[in-house]
């Protein structure tokens, strides 16, 4: 289920986005073009997108690329910032394995 704002008391209603499809730990995820990795996600209800070495959910926090906290795989690709990354269709995303049980 879809967590977006569709009409702002004063913007009003949100233009239509093409919708875009990938996948999150193998499960699919419907973003909108011009969605960041972290908004899709956030949208689609996902908070946590990695676990750290301790085991605690980590995702969103400064949102403007300087805390890494965002940290995903992307395409095999370790290290991607889900908060400066775009969305892209097919695209395959994945916690990073970092946690000490394995995501
Ligand atoms: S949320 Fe801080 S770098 Fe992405």
């Amino acid at each position: 289920v879809s967590e977006r704002l569709r009409e702002h008391p004063v913007l009003g209603k949100a233009p239509f986005r093409e919708p875009v499809r990938f996948t999150f730990n193998g499960k699919p995820v419907n973003a909108e073009q011009g969605d960041s990795i972290a908004a899709a996600l956030l949208a689609n209800g996902i908070t946590a997108f990695r676990h750290s070495r301790l085991g605690e959910p980590r995702g969103l926090f400064c949102g403007i690329g300087h805390c890494y906290e965002c940290r995903v795989k992307v395409d095999g690709v370790n290290g991607v910032r889900a908060c400066l990354v775009s969305a892209v269709h097919g695209m395959r995303v994945e916690a990073e394995a970092e946690g000490r049980d394995g995501r």
